[in-house]
């Protein structure tokens, strides 16, 4: 087993995007700019927001947050999406997810000029990625897509199952793996709720990728010897052990795939921080313009 270590590959990737940074203030007189939006107090939403912010901090991006009440309406949050989009100094607008539920999200996601849409939840950076044509790629995906090819995991040819068919997770890497492109050219099962045989499925994948957002969902018997796993799930559990308070689990039992697999991604330590780097570099280029 060798682990795809989201530290080493987040932490070289940041080093050179912080390189870039600086090269595009010295040319500019300004940093590349991201701004979040932050609606109520769920825990996890502050701790990616938290560190969201303190990454551009770190790779010389300004960087603002923007927090609301729950209570805020649609029309207000979207009046100041617009209000964002308008604004020249801010190259980068995320609204995180999940919103209050008198919100609707898709309504939220298509008021963000799809030119800062640095999450690529909007559908015109969707239907371009599925075409191939440079856009926003939604950062989780992003981020593993990165990873595979750092490792220069080989990927063509191959039968990956990705488990959960979210937006932000399952539905685009689906569409990335498929890609004619290299990470990609995966032929690709995308398995949920709905799916009959979920382990035989699951089974088939050289290439699984767990993005359900149940603890320790994959199981051993799930997984086919030699397999390259990317576990995507945070679940955070409460724990008095942990200075703060939680405890993190994939979606994968680790401790009995990793055995089983020819690479896997720990948690934490794996995917989340190359989420991260997803985002940053979207905000680069969003700066740079040399996507739209
Ligand atoms: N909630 C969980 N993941 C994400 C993400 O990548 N972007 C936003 N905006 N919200 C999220």
């Amino acid at each position: 087993m060798n682990l795809l270590d989201g530290k080493l590959v987040s932490e070289k990737i940041k080093e050179q995007i912080a390189l870039d940074a600086a090269e595009f203030t010295t040319q500019t007189g300004r940093k590349p700019h991201l701004v979040a939006i932050l609606v109520g107090n769920d825990g996890g939403s502050e701790t990616y927001v938290a560190s969201k912010m303190r990454n551009c901090q770190l790779v010389g991006f300004e960087s603002t947050n923007i927090r609301y009440d729950e209570n805020i309406t649609e029309d207000e949050l979207i009046a100041k999406v617009k209000e964002i989009n308008q604004d020249e100094s801010i190259d980068g607008l995320i609204v995180q997810l999940p919103l209050p539920k008198h919100i609707d999200p898709d309504k939220v996601t298509e008021a963000i000029d799809y030119r800062k849409d640095v999450d690529g939840f909007h559908p015109i950076n969707l239907g371009r990625m599925q075409r191939n044509l440079p856009c926003f790629i939604p950062a989780t995906p992003y981020g593993i897509m990165l990873m595979l090819e750092y490792y220069k995991i080989d990927t063509a040819g191959k039968h990956a199952v990705v488990v959960g068919r979210s937006n932000i997770v399952g539905s685009p890497m689906s569409i990335l793996l498929a890609r004619n492109a290299n990470p990609g050219n995966c032929t690709v099962t995308l398995t949920h709720s709905r799916t009959k045989d979920l382990k035989a499925e699951v089974l088939r994948g050289d290439i699984v990728v767990a993005a359900i957002g149940k603890k320790n969902f994959v199981t051993a018997d799930m997984v086919k010897d030699g397999a390259v796993v990317i576990d995507v799930g945070i679940n955070r559990e409460t724990s008095t052990a942990t200075k703060s308070g939680f405890k993190l689990y994939g979606d994968v039992d680790f401790e009995n795939v990793a055995p089983k697999a020819s690479w896997i991604t720990p948690v934490p330590g794996g995917v989340g921080l190359m989420t991260i780097v997803g985002l940053l570099k979207n905000t680069l280029e969003a700066a740079k313009g040399t996507i739209y």
